[in-house]
C-alpha cells in the first residue's frame, strides 16, 4: 500500500485501509472500508472530513503492510472513554470520580497487554488528528508513544501501567482553560501563556488521593525540562519524576507532528532532528535513545527525495538507524525501479534522503501511473 495525500485521490484507487471517523460526536464510525473502490462522491467525503491523505492499495507495493498500531476495536473504545472522562472533568469543574479512574486504567492495561505482545514497535503512524478530537487522539498517542518507549527501557509492567495511566490523564487540566487560549492562532500574550501553564497543578491537585504519588508526579512534571526552564517549578534532571521524563519526549513529538491552528504538522523526519538537538537540554538523553528506536524518522509507504535525484516510496525501517530505511524508486515514467537499501547495501551508502513529502509535485503524475497499474 501506499500513502496518497487526499488531493491526489482519484476516481479508481482502492482504499487499503479501513478509514475510521473520530470526532467528538462519534467515535466508533467506520467511513470505508478497506477494498472500497473510490469515487467522486467517497473522495469529496474523505476531503469533507479533512483527511490529509488515506492509504492506498497498488500492486507494485503490494508487500508494504501498514499495521494499526493498536487495535481499532481498542483505540475506538480507548477514544471514547478518555473523551467521557476529560468531558466529565470540564462538567464538573475539575471533579473526578474513582469509577472514571478505573476505567482509565483498565484501557491502559488492555493498551499495555497489546504492545508487550506486538513483535515490533516501530511506530509507523502518520495520525493526522480530526480537529475536534485532538485532545484525546494526543492523550492516547502519548500514552502509546509512552508505554512502547517503557518496554524499551525494559520497564515492569506494573511501570508500564503507570506510565500509561500519568499519559492518558496528563493534560486533563487542560479542560479547565478557555478554548479560545488553548487554540489560539497566533501568538500567546505573556498572561495567556501563565494560565496555560496552570494545566499540571490543576489535574495534579483534582487527582491527589485517586492515583499513586508516582502517576501524580509524572503529570505535575510532564513540562518540566532537564535544564530547567520548564514549568511549573523549574525542576532539573534529577528533581523530574523519570516517568514525566518519558512523557515529555512522546508529547512533544505527537504534538509537532500533528496539524495545529497555529501552525502546519512537521514532518518526523524534522521532529527526530529536534528532539535529538534537545538532548540533555530538555530531554534525557539516554530515554530519547530509547524513543528514537521507536519511532521512525520516514514512516513507511511515504515519499521521500533522494540524493540521486530519484523519487522513492518507503519499505522497511530499521531500528538500528532509523534514518536509512529499505526504499524502492520510481523511475520519471512512473513504472517502479529498484529497492536500495540504504543501511546495509554498500553500493548505496553515499545516497541520502533528502526530504520527505506526503505530495511532491510530481507526486502527481507518479501517483496516476502507478496507481492505475
Ligand atoms: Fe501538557
Amino acid at each position: 500500500m501506499l500513502y496518497i495525500t487526499t488531493k491526489y485521490l482519484k476516481p479508481g484507487m482502492i482504499l487499503a485501509k479501513d478509514l475510521y471517523l473520530y470526532s467528538s460526536s462519534n467515535f466508533s464510525s467506520l467511513m470505508l472500508v478497506k477494498g472500497q473502490v473510490l469515487n467522486n462522491t467517497y473522495i469529496n467525503r474523505i476531503k469533507y472530513h479533512k483527511f490529509d491523505g488515506v492509504y492506498i492499495e497498488n500492486e507494485a507495493f503490494s508487500d508494504i503492510d501498514v499495521e494499526s498500531y493498536i487495535s481499532d476495536k481498542l483505540k475506538t473504545k480507548a477514544l471514547k472513554e478518555i473523551r467521557d472522562t476529560y468531558y466529565e472533568f470540564q462538567i464538573g469543574s475539575g471533579k473526578i470520580t474513582p469509577y472514571m479512574i478505573k476505567q482509565m486504567s483498565s484501557i491502559v492495561k488492555n493498551i499495555v497487554t497489546e504492545l508487550l505482545y506486538k513483535d515490533d514497535l516501530a511506530y509507523n503512524v502518520i495520525d493526522f488528528k480530526n480537529y475536534d478530537s485532538y485532545t484525546f487522539q494526543h492523550c492516547l498517542n502519548v500514552a502509546i508513544l509512552s508505554i512502547s518507549t517503557g518496554i524499551s527501557l525494559g520497564l515492569s509492567e506494573y511501570k508500564l501501567n503507570e506510565i500509561g495511566l500519568a499519559a492518558i490523564l496528563h493534560d486533563i487540566g487542560k479542560m479547565l482553560i478557555p478554548l479560545e487560549i488553548l487554540n489560539k492562532p497566533g501568538k500567546l500574550t505573556e498572561e495567556e501563556f501563565e494560565i496555560i501553564k496552570t494545566h499540571p497543578v490543576n489535574a495534579m491537585n483534582q487527582l491527589k488521593n485517586l492515583v499513586s504519588p508516582a502517576v501524580l508526579r509524572a503529570i505535575e512534571d510532564h513540562h518540566e525540562k532537564i535544564d530547567g526552564t520548564g514549568y511549573p517549578n523549574g525542576k532539573e534532571n534529577s528533581n523530574i519524576n523519570p516517568y514525566a521524563k518519558i512523557l515529555a519526549i512522546s508529547d512533544v513529538y505527537d504534538a509537532l507532528t500533528s496539524d495545529r491552528p497555529y501552525r502546519k504538522a512537521v514532518f518526523p523526519n524534522e521532529v527526530v532532528e529536534y528532539l535529538m538537538g534537545c538532548a540533555d537540554k530538555h530531554f534525557d538523553y539516554e530515554i530519547l535513545n530509547h524513543f528514537i528506536k521507536i519511532i521512525v524518522a520516514y514512516p513507511i509507504g511515504t515519499f521521500v527525495r533522494l540524493s540521486n535525484k530519484q523519487l522513492a516510496v518507503v519499505v522497511k525501517n530499521y531500528s538500528e538507524n532509523i534514518s536509512r530505511p529499505l526504499v524502492r524508486t520510481i523511475n520519471k515514467d512512473g513504472t517502479v525501479g529498484e529497492d536500495l537499501d540504504l543501511l546495509h547495501d554498500k553500493e548505496y551508502m553515499n545516497v541520502t534522503i533528502l526530504d520527505m513529502g506526503y505530495d511532491y509535485e510530481n507526486c502527481s503524475v507518479t501517483n496516476t501511473l502507478i496507481a492505475s497499474k
